[in-house]
């Protein structure tokens, strides 16, 4: 017969805390590590004459000029951060109905990824595809007939990812949610062959209240429309199966990486993801984790640094192989 006992001893032969009684130990014990090549960090540019506006529930965060986001992007670049995530502030008065802007050669995302590819080559430009920043409504796509129509709305992401692509974006990330856009941008980057462009697929977006604070960054918060909310195409948070459902169509799609988001709500997602699929699994610390942080560490109520890390630390061990993050720059110098 077995002894349970000592094939699995226990107290008081095993003491647990053994592993951990020396600073030693406790590092060659250690199960996950944060390193600077897991961090990307999001940054938003607009026009010359909105620049250098702090985003007041973002403190810390602000919007840069072309000038000034490439300054930002080469201290991005020697910290060793290896890449960065782009988002616009689209002024009111180029916003229209159809998000036309978004399809412009010459628009604020194209002329920053050039000038980015231009004086920093090695860094590594994400950029984002979806409507929300240049529609008059705020959603991600176009409506009809009030509704967001997902066919109509793919054919204007899939010009969006190629004039993305034409100037120099590395790689394309569908925000969207619309269904079987990562199909279509594939098909369409491969015909003009941008086969070397990667697509992120932003494969399980939940519609979430912890998206506020980038609104405010965009200007997309407080707009009236018909449809108040994302969740016709943003998933519901009470949903993992269908997280799985989404990533397994996004990597049969084309898909190169996918994302989940948010990050730390959704920590059982990114493990989940990770035990089911082989995919690089990319994770997004958005904009209310960030602004939670920031609040309660401006009152003095946590340690900042201790709880970025934490956070970050347990993003990976949940499975996640890189995270977006608005600590990365501040983080790096701990790292
Ligand atoms: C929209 C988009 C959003 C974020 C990234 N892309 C917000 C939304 O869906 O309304 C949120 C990022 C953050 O909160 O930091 N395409």
């Amino acid at each position: 017969m077995t002894n349970f006992d000592s094939q699995f001893p226990s107290f008081p032969s095993t003491r647990m805390r053994r592993n951990r009684m020396q600073k030693f130990i406790r590092r060659i014990v250690s199960e996950n590590t944060l390193t600077i090549n897991n961090l990307i960090q999001p940054l938003f540019v607009t026009e010359g004459k909105f620049e250098n506006t702090n985003i007041v529930s973002m403190p810390g965060v602000k919007r840069h000029s072309v000038h000034s986001i490439v300054k930002e992007a080469k201290e991005i670049y020697n910290l060793g951060i290896p890449a960065i995530a782009i988002f616009p502030y689209i002024p009111k008065d180029l916003r229209n109905e159809n998000g036309i802007e978004s399809i412009n050669e010459n628009n604020i995302i194209c002329k920053t990824i050039k000038e980015i590819k231009n004086s920093c080559p090695d860094l590594g430009i994400i950029s984002d595809v979806a409507l929300d920043p240049y529609t008059s409504h705020g959603h991600d796509g176009i409506i009809i007939k009030n509704e967001i129509n997902n066919d109509k709305t793919i054919e204007v992401l899939c010009k969006q990812a190629l004039i993305q692509a034409k100037a120099g974006c590395d790689i394309i990330a569908p925000s969207d949610m619309m269904d079987g856009r990562i199909k279509s941008i594939r098909l369409a980057l491969d015909k003009r062959n941008y086969i070397n462009t990667s697509i992120l697929s932003y494969s399980a977006k939940y519609a979430s209240s912890f998206y506020g604070p980038f609104r405010d960054a965009l200007g997309t918060k407080n707009i009236k429309n018909s449809i108040n909310d994302k969740k016709s195409y943003q998933m519901d948070p009470a949903n993992s199966l269908e997280a799985l459902r989404e990533i397994r169509l996004d990597i049969n799609e084309g898909a190169d990486m996918i994302m989940i988001k948010p990050a730390i709500s959704y920590l059982d997602i990114i493990k989940s993801a990770r035990q089911n699929f082989e995919i690089p699994i990319l994770a997004y610390q958005v904009s209310g984790e960030y602004s939670m942080i920031k609040a309660a560490s401006e009152k003095g109520w946590i340690n900042e640094k201790n709880v970025i890390l934490e956070t970050l630390l347990s993003i990976k061990r949940a499975g996640a192989s890189s995270i977006l993050t608005y600590f990365a720059k501040e983080i790096a110098k701990s790292l």
